[in-house]
């Protein structure tokens, strides 16, 4: 439980990684770990109505900040919000945020030109600053000022900073766990958000807001809404659910990604030969994505390698049964990416960097890969976090090799998602055959 409240994936074994079942107690709670593909379909789809719920951990370290927000609720309130919350994140809208991707990359790859040769910068960081200003456009409208937005990221992490996401009643007995309790600091992040989202909502509500915003389709769908619309405080919530869910997730996935062709120089070769063939001088587009199979492929195998959130944790609303095992009412059921991505039954070298799995052709068992969940709770922004990430990928590896710090460790821990510990500082180099940036 120590090694597990510092680092949720630190405990695993070698065990743990074969594909299958297991179940065991901490104190009084029922742990069961699903780690096989079929028993993942019965888990989120053929029997989703009773593993729809998030786990009491979750729900309860959330809750003060999203409130009843997608991420977090369920029954009746998912149901309505989901249609709604999916529609306004969905791929077709892809093209109108593309340019606010594009736009924030090359803002990017512009101050990294600046930089004197060798600087080392932190990559966590860097990449949390470009995906926090493509998510604070796309929510929120493009004139979102910037001091609005950065207070919105402080106060996002902040929050995390400040609540522990292990929740010890629920392990002693208590069904719904106990309310993860705050300090100062803690109100002070959720103000910080709660204020700035508010301020948005309330303007778009007037009038004044960016149209074509992810805030102004909200409440544009929810005034079509026939019956129950929204009110501020779940408007607020939906918006800070897409913030948090879209922020630090596509961070995440670009600096495992730029780690992982540091360390594979014959990939990062393929990858900057893709993009001079596709591109040539100009920055690459999301119309390009067709021809751009290697960016592509390394986004999506970095997603399997080290998946933004490793974990999925479900409350058992009622006793069922899972393969042979008996699962009791409440019981928290763990089905965990990090598990099933490594696992030797299900891949062939399962902790190599190989791209090229996504590139032959084969067909990738969908409840094997789930970076992005799977089911009726499977992320509604995946295609955005895809698109996203290959193309901040493409425009600054156009221009930059990334390499990190010679001799650092990385160790990845989660809390929320799964980051290098202590960051992953690193060199920026211009390339010589990439565009001047
Ligand atoms: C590489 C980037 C991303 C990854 C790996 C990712 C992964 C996930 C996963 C695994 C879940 C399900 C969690 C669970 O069931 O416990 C989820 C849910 C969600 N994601 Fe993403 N996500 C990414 C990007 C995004 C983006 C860009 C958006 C919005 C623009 C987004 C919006 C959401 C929302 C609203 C949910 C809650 C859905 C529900 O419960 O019905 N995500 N995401």
């Amino acid at each position: 439980m120590v090694t597990a409240r510092r680092n949720l994936i630190a405990g695993w074994t070698e065990a743990n990684y074969k594909a299958g079942l297991d179940s065991f107690r901490i104190f009084r709670r029922q742990i069961v770990i699903v780690n096989d593909p079929e028993y993942v379909r019965y888990v989120v789809a053929t029997r989703h109505s009773n593993f729809e719920r998030k786990s009491p951990q979750m729900r309860r370290a959330l809750e003060a900040l999203l409130g009843d927000g997608l991420f977090i609720s369920d029954g009746e309130t998912w149901k309505r919000r989901r249609p709604l919350v999916a529609d306004i994140v969905h791929k077709r809208r892809l093209p109108e945020f593309g340019e606010t991707m594009e736009h924030a990359a090359l803002a990017v790859a512009a101050e990294w030109a600046e930089l004197p040769d060798d600087a080392e910068i932190e990559l966590t960081e860097e990449m949390g600053r470009l995906t926090a200003a493509i998510i604070s456009r796309a929510v929120f409208g493009k004139s979102i000022a910037r001091v609005a937005a950065q207070q919105v990221i402080d106060g996002f992490s902040a929050y995390q900073k400040h609540t522990d996401s292990f929740n010890l009643g629920y392990f002693l007995g208590a069904d719904e766990g106990w309310p993860a309790f705050g300090g100062r600091k803690r109100r002070r992040a959720i103000a910080m958000v709660h204020e700035v989202i508010d301020g948005v909502v309330n303007a778009h509500l007037a009038g004044e807001g960016d149209a074509g915003s992810m805030v102004d389709l909200l409440i544009r769908r929810n005034q079509k809404s026939e019956s129950d619309p929204l009110d501020v405080t779940a408007l607020r919530n939906e918006a800070a659910t897409i913030f948090m869910a879209g922020h630090e997730t596509t961070a995440t996935t670009l600096t495992w990604a730029w780690y992982l062709i540091a360390n594979a120089t014959w990939i990062a070769d393929r990858v900057h030969q893709e993009i001079d063939a596709v591109c040539g001088a100009r920055a690459p587009r999301l119309a390009d994505f067709p021809e751009l199979k290697w960016c592509r492929a390394v986004i999506q195998e970095t997603l399997r390698l080290y998946p933004p959130v490793p974990l999925l944790p479900r409350q058992a609303k009622d006793a069922d049964r899972i393969g042979h095992i008996d699962v009791e009412k409440s019981a928290l059921v763990m089905i965990a990416p990090w598990l099933l991505h490594r696992s030797p039954d299900l891949w062939d070298k399962p902790n190599h960097f190989m791209p090229d799995r996504f590139l032959s052709g084969a067909r990738i068992d969908p409840f094997a890969y789930i970076p992005f969940a799977v089911g009726p709770r499977i992320c509604p922004g995946m295609n955005f976090g895809l698109d996203e990430a290959t193309l901040c990928l493409a425009i600054l590896a156009q221009r930059f090799q990334v390499i990190p710090r010679v001799g650092y460790k990385v160790e990845p821990v989660c809390r929320l998602t799964l980051r290098p510990k202590g960051g992953l500082p690193a060199t920026i180099v211009k390339r010589s055959r990439g565009v001047a940036a």
